[in-house]
């Protein structure tokens, strides 16, 4: 079965790198990025590790935790982590999932038979406070994931969520937003009162809302 946006996020048990994680208990209400690796001790990954570890800070602001997953022993994350903070200049600082049995891959949908019958694809699941998915992304094993995009989304999800605003293609943080076709005129008086701009009646643009959480 297909994951779609907007189904909860399977729950499950697993051993990671900070013990044993109960994926919804462990989320306890926040945002979440749950994220798959094809294997240990690969050149992409090891990268990938890295980058969202020195990125943590910028999660954290934003009310995230992250997740890793590699279909690998934790003993062998362990070690691998090692040579993450060698060559990337940072420790691993966010749980990575063993899944040798790739039971969270199954449940996940993170194994493409016909790209790779054992590994997984590089999957991104945000998931919400809600433990609903709000979005899923799919890489081929050869190309690294632009963190700073999921970044970006997690910004408008979270906008959307406290301002019933939507964002523009290659929207960044400061820039005008996009009033959702489900408020009217008059609801939008009421929401923002400092004005908009309307372009055509289904275009309306208005200043980022200052973010509540
Ligand atoms: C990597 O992480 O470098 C990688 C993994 C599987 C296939 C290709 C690259």
């Amino acid at each position: 079965m297909t994951l779609q946006l907007g189904d909860i996020a399977p729950d499950f048990e697993a051993d990671t790198t900070e013990g044993y994680v109960r994926f919804h208990e462990w989320t306890e209400g926040s945002w979440a990025v749950l994220f798959s690796h094809p294997k240990d001790f690969t050149p992409v990954c090891t990268t990938e590790l890295g980058a969202v570890a020195k990125l943590r800070p910028e999660f954290d602001r934003r009310g995230v935790k992250v997740i890793g997953l590699s279909v690998d022993p934790v003993d062998d994350h362990r070690v691998w982590a090692n040579d993450i903070e060698e060559t990337q200049g940072v420790a691993l600082n966010f749980p990575l999932i063993a899944d040798p049995d790739r039971k969270i891959a199954g449940l996940y949908g993170m194994i493409h038979p016909n790209a790779d019958d054992t590994l997984t694809v590089r999957s991104v699941y945000i998931v919400g406070p809600d433990k609903k998915l709000k979005l899923t992304l799919t890489y081929p094993a050869s190309t690294g994931r632009n963190f700073d995009e999921i970044l970006r989304v997690i910004d408008s999800l979270q906008l959307t969520a406290n301002h019933s605003v939507a964002t523009p293609a290659d929207w960044r943080r400061g820039e005008d937003v996009i009033i959702v076709p489900s408020v009217s005129d008059e609801q939008a008086r009421e929401k923002f009162p400092t004005g908009w701009k309307t372009i055509k009646p289904y275009l309306r643009f208005v200043a980022e809302p200052q973010k509540t959480d």
